[in-house]
């Protein structure tokens, strides 16, 4: 058999395999290898390349002497006679459930459809850059031995200037990505217990920072200019928080940009509050029509705002290097915070995204993903248009990775999004990105790993699970 003929059927069985396992209750038995085998007519090797394929995908699992099976959610069940009950006793309820980070965060399907990526997919990822860039860090001497708490020198003049120089390198602290940078943001600059204003929509994942963290939120509606100024001040006097989470450029969900009006008066009511700002500045490198307005930061002369910018997005999800960057006594808080958490970020990463972003391929490799971003924008947004209308997007962003789609009133976001996974196609639940209540049924498409060649067949997947109530 030719090696393109043993991909076929490597691929044949493992989508077999997948839809028989998508829509069986956890727990059921997969077909055995050997009927595999018989159906289509391959090699054991290849059905266990399925198995293990899908076993990684967290799909299925394979029970050494019993078969392969739908895999169970609870780990418990792996053990039939161990009793847990006590740790129900000893655990209490949760403080935090991360339910919409974590369906936003599962490894993807092989094969599937996927408009819930919040990275890019492999194909758009930099691979022979960082792999140079990794092969000079590694050479480096010193590479191994401790690094200082706050980070790489080099790599914090890199991300003062990336904000416009808002913060010398001394006031920048390297974070394992945003999502470490925010939680320590909010653990050092709030106490439990405390109330924090949030733009609504937002960050799944801010959310259950925050919430983990212990803090209350106070979700601040949004519209097409961001935030709206005269609810966010009242939420500072009602509430007397000295805190707010806010993403200005871009925000995930929605992709507004917080207006140039809006800025300013955002400011003035920071000082007026005596309030902190954690600038969440994820997007600035997928600004898709043109440059994107300075960060917030840039205008803040007293030390209101702290800001946080990250690499997983533009380079690659393994490269969990990002920064925060504060003034006054917050920073000490916040690198404090970052101490007792995990010591320092290891300097292997730092060099490697060092080397990578100082090298003459970077600005090329921006270039180039925009313009792929900027096509898969625009082909997800007519097809999604033309399937469901021009009421179901009411903005195309500027920039991010994301469209946020209305659906129509009384259609249920949890309900589309899991049927949609059965028919393979991967989106968003709108409700896991607001703070409280969803005023009305959204779903996220992402259109970072949304492929040319099936978008038009997702989206009429989902136009016809729509239209059709179940
Ligand atoms: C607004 C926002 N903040 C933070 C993060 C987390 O990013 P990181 O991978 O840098 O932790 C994400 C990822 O989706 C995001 O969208």
């Amino acid at each position: 058999m030719s090696s393109m003929e043993m991909n076929n059927s490597s691929h044949r069985v493992t989508q077999y395999l997948r839809d028989c396992a998508i829509g069986a209750a956890p727990g059921t038995r997969l077909p055995s290898v050997r009927d595999i085998m018989r159906t289509y007519r391959v090699s054991p090797v290849t059905v266990q390349r399925a198995i293990d394929t899908l076993a990684e995908a967290g799909l299925i699992e394979a029970r050494p002497g019993q078969g392969t099976f739908v895999r169970e959610q609870q780990v418990a069940s792996a053990r039939p006679d161990a009793d847990y009950g006590w740790q129900s006793l000893a655990l209490g309820s949760p403080r935090a459930v991360a339910d919409g980070l974590n369906s936003l965060l599962r490894m993807p399907m092989p094969d599937v459809m996927a408009l819930n990526l919040g990275y890019l997919p492999e194909e758009s990822l930099p691979l022979a850059q960082l792999a140079a860039a990794g092969g000079r860090a590694l050479r480096r001497p010193g590479v191994w031995a401790r690094v200082p708490i706050e980070g790489l020198e080099a790599l914090r003049a890199w991300f003062a200037s990336q904000a416009g120089d808002a913060f010398t390198p001394g006031e920048v602290t390297i974070c394992p990505g945003t999502q470490a940078a925010n939680a320590a943001a909010f653990r050092a600059l709030a106490q439990a217990g405390d109330p924090v204003l949030i733009e609504s929509p937002s960050y799944t994942g801010a959310i259950a920072a925050a919430l983990a963290a212990g803090l209350r939120l106070i979700p601040v509606p949004t519209d097409e200019e961001g935030v709206r100024p005269e609810l966010l001040e009242e939420a500072f006097v009602r509430t007397g928080a000295r805190l707010f989470y806010c993403q200005p450029t871009f925000s995930n969900p929605t992709g507004a940009v917080l207006s140039p009006a809006r800025r300013r008066s955002v400011l003035d009511i920071l000082g007026r509050a005596g309030a902190f700002l954690i600038e969440d500045d994820w997007a600035r490198d997928f600004a898709l029509e043109g440059e994107p307005p300075p960060p917030l930061a840039q205008d803040d002369a007293h030390g209101h705002v702290v800001y946080i910018r990250s690499l997983t997005k533009s380079a690659a999800p393994g490269l969990r290097i990002g920064a925060i960057c504060a003034r006054g006594a917050a920073l000490e808080r916040l690198r404090m915070a970052r101490l007792v958490d995990d010591f320092s970020v290891p300097g292997l990463m730092q060099e490697t995204a060092l080397q990578l972003v100082t090298a003459p391929g970077w600005p090329r490799h921006l270039r180039a993903l925009r313009a792929e971003l900027r096509h898969r924008r625009d082909l997800l947004a007519a097809a999604v248009t033309r399937h469901l209308g021009p009421g179901a997007l009411r903005r195309i962003p500027a920039g991010g990775l994301h469209l946020w789609m209305s659906l129509p009133p009384g259609v249920s976001d949890l309900d589309i999004a899991r049927r949609a996974a059965a028919a393979s196609v991967l989106v968003g639940a709108g409700r896991h990105w607001f703070p409280a209540e969803a005023p009305s049924p959204y779903l996220r498409l992402s259109f970072a790993g949304a492929r040319p060649d099936w978008i038009e067949t997702a989206v009429g997947t989902l136009a016809a699970l729509i239209a059709d109530p179940g």
